[in-house]
């Protein structure tokens, strides 16, 4: 099939989320004026190196959103699978004064580099400055792009000097209501590479 997502699509579910899968998950916590939020985003990404640097993108205008226009920080957490329901938990559409730290049980932790809350335990956390909201076509569409200033890994989760992503089992987002999980990996060489 083909189509033109401005004629729709004829399926009963848009596929679009499906195709562009599975996609990390950055479990975004802030700090603003109304206290601390914690929220899953999936349009999340590492987006440069040097200096490192991850977006993520809200469909609407979102507490995280709000938090981030005041404070100019954000921490995006890792999520394992051992977390995966309470990460679920913390999508809710709750007031923009519900802490979801406390509303899902998960605990807090102080950012090192900035005045942030982080999920304590995570498998590793990035803490950011942000560098651009990018308002984006459409109605309340916004990119927020980030320069992570310190990174906290678990200690289990580094194995023979590697971040080793088989100790923790990220869990990745897919269309509808899938998720997938990660629970093997495989090497490939590069060409030119030895
Ligand atoms: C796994 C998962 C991924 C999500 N990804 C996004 C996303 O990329 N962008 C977005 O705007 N909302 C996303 N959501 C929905 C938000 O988490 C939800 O709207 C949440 O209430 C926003 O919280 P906030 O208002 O506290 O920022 C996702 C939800 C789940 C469960």
């Amino acid at each position: 099939m083909f189509y033109r997502p401005e004629d729709g699509h004829g399926l009963p579910h848009n596929p679009f989320n499906a195709i562009v899968s599975p996609r990390p998950i950055g479990w975004i916590s802030t700090r603003g004026s109304t206290g601390d939020n914690l929220a899953p985003y999936s349009f999340f990404n590492a987006v440069a190196y040097v200096p490192p640097q991850v977006m993520f993108s809200s469909t609407g205008r979102k507490d995280s959103l709000r938090n981030i226009r005041e404070t100019a920080v954000f921490a995006a957490n890792i999520v394992e699978y051992a977390i995966r329901e309470r990460m679920n938990l913390t999508s809710g559409a709750y007031p923009p004064d519900t802490d979801e730290f406390a509303l899902a049980g998960i605990a807090k932790a102080e950012c090192e580099t900035i005045d942030c809350p982080r999920v304590d335990g995570a498998p590793a956390t990035l803490e950011c400055r942000m560098t651009e909201i990018v308002t984006l076509k459409g109605d309340g569409n916004f990119l927020i792009i980030g320069e992570v200033v310190g990174i906290r890994l678990r200690d289990d989760c580094v194995v023979n000097g590697r971040f080793d992503v088989t100790r923790f089992n990220p869990v990745a987002r897919g269309g509808y209501r899938d998720y997938s999980v990660v629970r093997e990996v495989f090497e490939m060489i590069r060409p030119g590479e030895r």
